[in-house]
């Protein structure tokens, strides 16, 4: 066992400041409230300004992270943008965090898992910290969908938003006279045979170009019900956790009939699911860090309760995180 825990440090996100409601996007798109709420739950989304970049959005999603854990930039030794909306094709983003912020020299690079890439960045950096190599690593889930939106697709574009998320994971001393705290179990996976179901149609080495995002909605929603939950088995049983004792479950905020259908395969009351799909829409890897900063601000998510993270996406590529905050 490990003598090292992650723990989770400090949260925070940022949302840009535009706000789009349905009935805005009713007047491009040929679309209706009605419809986009009762299929998804979405009542609005936030876009970020054309001169604001994914790094804009993560930096300032990493100060409010960094201002809960009472850190400084000087203190982080590793950075993790998820992103499928780079500023550029390379650098990282993650490389312009850094620099925004001011953090010094250390390790940075970015992580492409779609909507599961805040897992996949835990994971990662977790491993690094448990291992003793850094003590403190930013890990942000960042995106700008809003660049990549096709406009004339309405199945799709109607359901993505921007914002980001940050965690900070830090390394402390297990103690073996209190219960294990910060991340107790993680998990992923991936299956590439079901890249088509959603993906964009574009990249450098294929296109040249960006790409717009592409999706068959119904075998998204059949697979992300099925895995989700099956992700929350996993860390469950990896940790030796009863389902019963989760406080609170942070899901993937794709769509509501998605969570709704999770929590009942999971037997996990509605009353304990962080929800924010109504106000953020889809934020790819951002929804997570975004849903917990939104718990943790209302006073819902307190110090020592169980918290379970699964996430769904692109790749299709999926995963989960159980953690006692
Ligand atoms: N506004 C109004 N009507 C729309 C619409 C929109 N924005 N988008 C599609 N429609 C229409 C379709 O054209 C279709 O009309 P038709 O029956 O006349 O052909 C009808 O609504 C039903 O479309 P369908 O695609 O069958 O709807 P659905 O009930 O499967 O819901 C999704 C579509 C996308 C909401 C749903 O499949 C879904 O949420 N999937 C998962 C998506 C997801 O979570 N993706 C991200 C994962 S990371």
């Amino acid at each position: 066992m490990s003598t090292i825990e992650t723990v989770i440090s400090g949260v925070g996100s940022y949302l840009p400041k535009n706000v789009v409601t349905n009935h805005d996007l009713a007047k491009k798109v040929d679309t209706a409230d009605e419809w986009i709420r009762s299929r998804s739950g979405i009542g609005q989304r936030h876009f970020a300004a054309d001169d604001e970049a994914t790094s804009d959005l993560a930096a300032k999603a990493a100060w409010h992270a960094l201002d809960q854990a009472g850190l400084k930039p000087r203190d982080i030794g590793l950075i993790i943008v998820a992103t499928v909306t780079p500023d550029r094709t390379f650098p990282s983003t993650a490389v312009y965090v850094q620099e925004k912020i001011g953090a010094p020299p250390g390790i940075a690079f970015d992580i492409s898992a779609a909507c599961a890439g805040f897992l996949y960045a835990t994971n990662i950096a977790h491993d690094f910290i448990r291992t003793g190599q850094i003590k403190h690593a930013l890990v942000i889930g960042a995106e700008k969908l809003s660049c990549f939106l096709d406009w004339e697709d309405r199945g799709t574009c109607v359901l993505f938003g921007d914002g980001a998320g940050a965690v900070v994971l830090s390394g402390e001393p297990a103690q073996t006279a209190r219960e294990p705290r910060g991340i107790l179990a993680t998990y992923l996976s991936a299956d590439g045979r079901l890249a088509p179901h959603l993906y964009a149609d574009g990249g450098p080495s294929t296109t040249g170009t960006v790409g717009k995002v592409r999706m068959n909605g119904k075998e998204v929603f059949r697979n992300a019900v099925e895995e989700i939950s099956g992700a929350v088995f996993e860390v469950t049983e990896r940790a030796k956790v009863a389902r019963s004792e989760i406080d609170w479950f942070v899901p993937h905020q794709a769509n509501i009939r998605i969570i709704q259908s999770c929590a009942k395969k999971l037997e996990l009351c509605e009353s304990k699911i962080i929800v924010t799909i109504e106000k953020h829409a889809n934020t790819s890897s951002a929804s997570v860090p975004l849903a917990v900063d939104a718990g943790i601000r209302d006073g819902r998510i307190k110090r020592g309760q169980l918290l379970v993270f699964a996430a769904l996406g692109g790749g299709l590529a999926w995963g989960s995180a159980l953690v006692r905050y």
